[in-house]
């Protein structure tokens, strides 16, 4: 009995728990079989396998006859294999084939005739450098074409043209020049080209492509958006491209899109984007702007346009904003920030202003913020009315400003904060800034407080940890605690500060 149930426990332990199941490969219950470094596609595989996944193995030439009892194949993935030809025919006779996936391999053409039931097609980097017309011939199931890092330098439609279920073209990563038009794709929903050498999308490119919602152009050469973009948009992709200007007029029959990304182009404006009725996302970083528009979408909810030349941040800037969330002006060269600027943005969680040059904090921010950034600016000072009304702020940046001394009463104007940053500035280490320590400890907020710059003594001096300091301060702060005590009746709302500092403690702090 031990005897048989000892034996049971060894055969599951060998390789895979199938009993034909061929070495280096583990098979499994479900017709699902795994094999690694194999020299060539194993010929002993059940003919009920559904699933044959391959991976760092040496198998330069795909047979024909490696697959012809494998008439139950659904998926099969050779992936990182050294695979440089495929037989003519190798999958036609698949009729199951669903998913075919040759990644990472050293394939220079697409697979001669694939079976008409293939729905995946993956191709992924290896070394493709033309589409023949007809690669895809008759593929009517295919849905998803990813052919992202290869050599191909061109696009005509009728290389296309058969695949009327296509819904996902991936194509990043060519060396694609040129594409040719329409592209009659009725069911395709997304198309990447990011990183080609496209200098130019012919007018009627889109003509046919009235189902398309997510477009990615980044990392090109062109200088224009293209004409012509389908109705059907949701999101369009830019990024780094050659625009100077976007002519947002040619855009307006886009009433969907919501996603516009334009970061690291050559954008000096971009006036006229309020035509964008439904946009709630646009990113502008790395441009050349120097005024925020006078009138942005009406519905946006993240507008990043951080690492531009922008100078001034006015309340006219903002002022239809009610749904931004998110606001990134970081690296710009502010100087000028309007008190109140902010204060129509009633859902603003979220202020970058770090690298600017600000000489103090912004007055009347939105009391909906959670995170503000401030760091690398040139603020001296941290006044309570600044932050007094920031009763959600989770996360405070100060760090590499001017600041040498921190008001107590800051600190007790901030229930919520958890994660204060104050390294970098040239903290004056006095008995006053120890208490302010003690009261961060207290609240338990996470702070990076960084070294005293003066006095002499104290210079190098890590102030939140530092034990002289303490021992220096500690008669200081007995005594203001004996003070407070038989001064009596202090504030009330200090001792209220207090309790909710304590209250909040297990408040969830997620920022979103
Ligand atoms: C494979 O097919 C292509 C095109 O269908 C053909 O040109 C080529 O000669 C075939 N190769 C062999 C070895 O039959
Ligand atoms: C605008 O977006 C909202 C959701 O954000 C959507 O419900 C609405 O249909 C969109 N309008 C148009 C014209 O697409
Ligand atoms: C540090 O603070 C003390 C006490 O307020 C002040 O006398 C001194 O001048 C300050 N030192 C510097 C370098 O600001």
């Amino acid at each position: 009995m031990h005897l048989l149930y000892a034996f049971l426990v060894l055969l599951s332990l060998s390789d895979g728990f199938h009993p034909t199941c061929p070495s280096r490969c583990s098979c499994d219950s479900l017709q699902s079989v795994q094999c690694y470094r194999i020299m060539e596609v194993p010929s002993a595989l059940p003919s009920t396998t559904k699933k044959l996944y391959i991976s760092h193995s040496k198998i330069p030439h795909l047979q024909m006859s490696s697959f012809t009892r494998m008439l139950a194949l659904e998926d099969f993935i050779l992936l990182a294999s050294g695979t440089e030809s495929v037989e003519n025919d190798t999958f036609k006779t698949l009729s199951n084939l669903k998913t075919l996936e040759l990644w990472k391999n050293k394939l220079r053409q697409v697979p001669r005739i694939l079976p008409v039931s293939l729905e995946v097609l993956k191709l992924n980097d290896n070394s493709i450098y033309v589409l023949h017309g007809s690669d895809f011939e008759g593929l009517k199931k295919l849905k998803i074409l990813e052919l992202k890092n290869n050599l191909i330098s061109s696009l005509s439609p009728t290389t296309l043209s058969s695949l009327v279920s296509l819904q996902s073209l991936v194509l990043d990563d060519n060396n694609i020049e040129s594409v040719a038009g329409p592209l009659a794709l009725p069911h395709l929903k997304r198309m990447s080209m990011e990183n080609n050498r496209l200098h130019l999308i012919p007018a009627n490119f889109f003509m046919s492509l009235q189902s398309l919602q997510f477009l990615s152009f980044s990392g090109n050469f062109l200088t224009e958006i293209p004409i012509n973009l389908p109705k059907s948009l949701l999101s369009l992709k830019m990024e780094r491209n050659q625009l100077k200007v976007v002519s947002f007029r040619d855009m307006k029959h886009l009433e969907h899109l919501s996603h516009l990304y334009l970061s690291e182009n050559s954008l000096s404006s971009i006036d006229g984007a309020q035509i964008l009725a439904n946009l709630t996302t646009l990113e502008l970083s790395q441009n050349q702007v120097r005024m925020l528009p006078l009138r942005l979408p009406a519905k946006l909810q993240k507008l990043d346009i951080s690492n531009n030349l922008i100078q001034r941040v006015t309340a006219q800037d903002f002022q239809d904003l009610r749904d931004l969330k998110h606001l990134f002006l970081d690296n710009n060269i502010v100087s000028l920030f309007e008190a109140g600027a902010l204060q129509m943005c009633s859902q603003l969680s979220n202020l970058a202003l770090e690298q600017n040059l600000l000489l103090s904090i912004p007055l009347r921010l939105p009391g909906t913020l959670a995170r503000l950034d401030l760091k690398g600016n040139a603020i001296q000072d941290i006044a309570e009315r600044e932050l007094k009304d920031l009763k959600k702020l989770q996360v405070l940046n100060l760090r590499n400003n001017r600041i040498s001394a921190l008001d107590l009463k800051v600190l007790e104007g901030l229930p919520r904060l958890r994660h204060l940053y104050l390294d970098g500035n040239p903290w004056n280490c006095t008995c006053s800034l120890i208490r302010a320590r003690e009261i961060l400890k207290a609240k338990g907020t996470d702070v990076r407080g960084g070294q005293c710059a003066a006095p002499a003594e104290r210079q190098g001096e890590s102030w939140m940890s530092s034990k002289k300091i303490m021992r220096q301060c500690e008669h200081h702060l007995h005594l203001t605690e004996k003070n407070k005590e038989t001064k009596k009746k202090p504030k009330p709302e200090e001792h209220s500060s207090i309790r909710i500092n304590i209250d909040d403690d297990d408040d969830d702090y997620e920022i979103d």
